[in-house]
């Protein structure tokens, strides 16, 4: 299994199901649901045709409370129409309740949509809606695409176009050339009872081919019970499913082909994407959860947009000190957020771990920002810290993985990484998402303040939206990775070394590598070896050097390059991770790994993947449980 596999088909947020045949929908399409809940669990719901009806239900929480309030309506037809689609979320706009899970109907009811994305402009999208007299019933973006999709099928009602499968694609093609962002669709309108329509834009989505019957899902776990044979859907791409057909166009309407292929996975494998671990699947999902926290950050007028902010401009303007509070793997995103925080905004920030703040008594008060990190929002060590800054009166600022949990709950404004749930212990995806949460921070905080320019800030996000591109060229590059992780499975020890945001790197890596590998393995801020680690040195220890980009400061760099002389002068085996084009740095290494140029507060994004995927491949190599590590939890909800 290579890094770049199938981008197009790699899941995020949401799990998306859609049948059209001759069975009754709704138990295949709950079965594929319960296949994709992994993908996200806070909310479900489905909606079934029944002759000229489109029978809904939905619920917050896991499938089983879906599942429960199906149950008393056996009676009804929602248990024998055979059109369906169905919805496993992971909340983005709009928390996880009833109202906002989907299918979202438009207002006369008639169509029913589900969604995986996010829609950028749906502020705008919503405004424009409402003015036309709709009233919106839930807080989600997608609501706008079922109104949208309403209005255009009546628009094509009354210009003479006739009901069926093919007006309704029509009505798809002009509803989606309204939306920006990252979506994939399926629609059912109770007009052309037996049929699914669906886009797909920078969200995935494959078609199950059945006979007599046909699948659209976003990942083909959904559906392999049924049929091995699928289409992935391309870019930009319409797919109108029947009982006995599959017919794709682009968004201009033009016939257009999918990729087809045969399915030889069994099904547990499915659910990871055809990878052997969750966590491999998680590490390769990062560019694309890198893209999807950048996703509608800059508002037209160049500001950064937060999720929830319940602080004025001036509370931040009043802020003259910053704590970032975290554990774990979260707590090096915070390491790395120091730097960059400093650099552009000038306010003094302090790291701490979550677990140690509260007992030291820190100096808090009104001015003070704590910037609370967690994936899962639930870390009681995290939320204790929270809370003890809020009864000292500082604002509470949290960056968080799980929409509606408690530290956003409970923060004066939040900024929600968009990486989809994270089901291995070891952080990943969340991590890196973390940093460009704590980056996208820095940035707002610099642009209220006035220390930036609207420009500056726009500079910085477009290099941000071109790390995904880079890290997709890393991940590609991986096997000499893993044929150096089978050469360390035997090693006793191994030691990371970084300086300034590469000193976090190594933390991190040192983390990874404990956690999952069960070996001993220490971080240390390069400067520091002299004073001590470096006695631990002896012939053949493994090192793993993080080199900073000689564009940055070049004395920064060269100062770690004597590091490398250091340990090599004293037996050490070095592994060095360096910008491409850095050739000084070749003769010190007996492994290079390179990663692309990227600017030096950013470099953070590059540097941890290569250490993600030693641990791993070390960790199996090992014969561990990469995914569930001994004597650990995903979310850790006691102090
Ligand atoms: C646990 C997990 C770590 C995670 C840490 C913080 O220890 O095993 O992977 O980094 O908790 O979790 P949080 O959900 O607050 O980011």
């Amino acid at each position: 299994m290579t890094y770049e596999r199938s981008w197009a088909t790699l899941p995020r947020m949401c799990g998306i199901v859609g049948y059209v045949g001759k069975r009754p929908a709704l138990s295949i399409v709950l079965d594929g649901l319960r296949r994709l809940e992994y993908r996200g669990y806070d909310s479900a719901g489905v909606a079934v045709i029944d002759r000229d009806e489109v029978l809904t239900e939905k619920r917050a929480g896991k499938l089983a409370n879906l599942e429960k309030a199906l149950a008393d309506r056996v009676d009804d037809g929602i248990a024998v129409g055979s059109t369906a689609i169905g919805h496993t979320r992971w909340a983005t706009h709009g928390g996880p309740t009833d109202r906002n899970a989907h299918p979202h109907a438009s207002g006369d009811g008639r169509i029913a949509v589900i969604h995986n994305g996010i829609i950028e402009n749906f502020s705008r999208l919503r405004a424009e809606i409402e003015a036309t007299g709709v009233e919106f019933t839930s807080d989600t973006d997608t609501e706008c695409a079922a109104h949208l999709l309403a209005a255009e099928m009546r628009a094509l009602r009354e210009s003479g176009s006739p009901e069926g499968p093919q007006t309704l694609a029509e009505g798809m093609r002009r509803a989606v050339s309204r939306l920006e962002g990252a979506f994939t669709l399926l629609a059912v309108d109770v007009q052309t009872p037996d049929a699914v329509v669906a886009a797909r834009r920078n969200s995935p989505l494959v078609v199950g081919r059945g006979a007599g019957e046909n699948f659209l899902a976003s990942d083909v776990s959904a559906f392999i019970e049924h049929t091995r044979e699928a289409i992935e859907l391309g870019q930009d791409q319409v797919v109108l499913i029947t009982p006995g057909g599959i017919e794709i166009t682009d968004f201009a309407g033009a016939p257009a082909a999918g990729k087809e292929f045969h399915i030889d996975w069994d099904a547990s494998a499915a659910e990871k994407g055809g990878y052997d671990y969750f966590m491999l699947k998680e590490i390769a999902e990062q560019p694309q959860a890198i893209a999807d926290t950048l996703l509608g950050r800059l508002s037209e007028r160049g500001d950064i947009v937060l999720d929830e902010v319940r602080l004025t401009d001036q509370d931040l303007r009043d802020v003259d000190k910053v704590f970032i509070v975290a554990c774990g793997t979260a707590y090096h995103a915070g390491m790395v957020a120091k730097y960059a925080i400093e650099h552009w905004t000038r306010i003094p920030c302090e790291v701490e771990l979550a677990s140690e703040f509260r007992y030291r008594d820190p100096v808090l008060d009104r001015s003070t920002l704590v910037v609370a990190v967690s994936q899962s929002g639930e870390t009681m060590d995290t939320l204790m810290a929270l809370r003890h800054a809020k009864q000292q009166k500082a604002r509470v600022l949290a960056i968080c993985n799980t929409n509606g949990s408690t530290i956003p709950r409970e923060s004066d404004a939040v900024l929600y990484t968009h990486g989809g749930p994270e089901i291995a212990v070891a952080s990943t995806k969340a991590f890196l998402t973390q940093l460009v949460a704590c980056y996208l921070i820095g940035l707002h905080l610099a642009q209220v303040r006035g220390v930036m320019y609207a420009d500056e800030v726009a500079a910085v996000v477009s290099r941000l939206r071109r790390t995904p591109d880079a890290l997709r060229e890393l991940l590609g590059k991986m096997e000499d990775v893993r044929a150096l992780a089978r050469d360390l499975k035997s090693s006793s020890t191994v030691l990371f070394i970084g300086r300034h945001v590469g000193y976090p790197v190594a933390l991190e890596g040192a983390l990874k590598l404990k956690e999952l590998a069960y070996m001993h393995a220490e971080g240390f801020a390069a400067g520091e070896l002299k004073h001590g680690p470096i006695a631990l040195i002896d012939k053949g220890t493994p090192v793993v050097c993080v080199v900073p980009s000689p564009a940055g400061r070049g004395v920064m760099r060269d100062k770690v390059v004597s590091n490398i002389q250091e340990v090599r002068a004293r037996g050490a085996r070095t592994i060095v991770i360096a910008e491409q084009g850095d050739d000084g740095v070749v003769a010190y290494a007996d492994h290079l790994i390179e990663v692309p140029r990227t600017p030096t507060l950013l470099a953070p994004l590059m540097t941890t993947v290569p250490l993600q995927i030693l641990a791993c491949e070390i960790a199996a190599a090992r014969g561990h449980d990469v995914d569930q590590p001994r004597n650990l939890a995903k979310s850790v909800t006691v102090e």
